[in-house]
């Protein structure tokens, strides 16, 4: 940042190669878990900034794939570059997802730290419809390409023209932050603005399914690395156990959930809180 307040911004976008296709045929989508969820890198285009630079903010956007980090943000984190680039500097991140991004957003934070950066704010957007509904209609958006209302019923997919139009609003904490130099206020500065919303039910349910993502990408792992075709098939049984697993049991255990809630309660009160903020326990 100059001394007149000017703000200058260097973006780069992270180019995986062989770049990932979109829309998304079937077994390339299901074929990016293992390694999205076991956090192994893989291939990125040379980075066109200057890693060398001091940087005063580094904003890390990134979607979920699978309740993890993207493959490309995993390899760039690894990297040297990243190292280098992010050693003592303040990082927000901001996250576009269905609903689930919490496990996800643990994993960033512990690469962050591995870096020796220091995570000051999170912006998280996420679809607010129900969570079967934003299901069906995420899949109709990655697999076809048109974010419009499937069969002109469902609800638009993904995170809403307003939130995004609205999400200038977490500009200014940032700027005040960034001109300070003081950022230990930031998180909550953002949180006050609704950076942050969290549905208990849903990060209960998300917490328990990566460590199920986790046993899955294992098992798929020892048939061969990304497209392999001896994978396929075991890709496929995890298919059809994630869409048996959301539409049959999740509106089950987020009953549970909400019976057994007052059981919980102050735990998990702390467990929101914890998440909400950018802390690593
Ligand atoms: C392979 C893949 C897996 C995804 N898994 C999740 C997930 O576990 N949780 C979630 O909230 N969103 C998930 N999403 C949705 C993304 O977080 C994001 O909302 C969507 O990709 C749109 O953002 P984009 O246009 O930047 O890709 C997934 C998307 C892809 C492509």
């Amino acid at each position: 940042m100059s001394l007149d307040k000017t703000i200058h911004f260097d973006f780069e976008s992270l180019m995986p190669e062989p770049e990932f296709p979109f829309p998304w045929p079937d077994m390339s989508f299901w074929d990016v878990m293992p390694e999205s969820v076991r956090k192994i890198p893989s291939k990125l285009k040379p980075f066109q900034f200057d890693h060398n630079k001091k940087y005063d903010l580094i904003f890390l956007g990134y979607p979920i794939w699978f309740l993890s980090p993207p493959i490309p943000l995993t390899t760039f984190l690894k990297s040297d570059a990243a190292k280098k680039v992010m050693a003592g500097t303040p990082i927000v991140t901001i996250i576009g997802a269905r609903n689930m991004w919490v496990s996800a957003q643990e994993d960033i934070k512990k690469m962050i730290v591995d870096n020796k950066g220091k995570l000051v704010g999170n912006i998280a957007l996420h679809d607010r419809h129900q969570n079967l509904l934003s299901v069906i209609t995420i899949i109709y958006w990655l697999m076809t390409g048109k974010k419009d209302r499937y069969l002109g019923i469902f609800p638009k997919p993904g995170v809403s023209d307003e939130d995004i139009q609205q999400a200038t609003r977490f500009g200014k904490p940032i700027h005040k932050a960034l001109s300070s130099g003081h950022f230990e206020q930031l998180q909550d500065d953002l949180c006050q603005l609704g950076s942050v919303e969290l549905s208990p039910d849903i990060t209960s349910i998300e917490l328990k399914a990566k460590k199920i993502f986790y046993i899955w990408s294992g098992f798929i792992l020892k048939k061969g690395g990304p497209r392999a075709r001896e994978r396929i098939g075991r890709l496929k049984m995890f298919k059809w156990y994630l869409l048996f697993v959301i539409f049959a049991v999740s509106p089950i255990a987020s009953l549970v959930f909400y019976l057994t809630y007052p059981l919980f309660y102050s735990k998990i009160r702390k467990n929101m809180a914890y998440f909400k903020g950018v802390d690593l326990r």
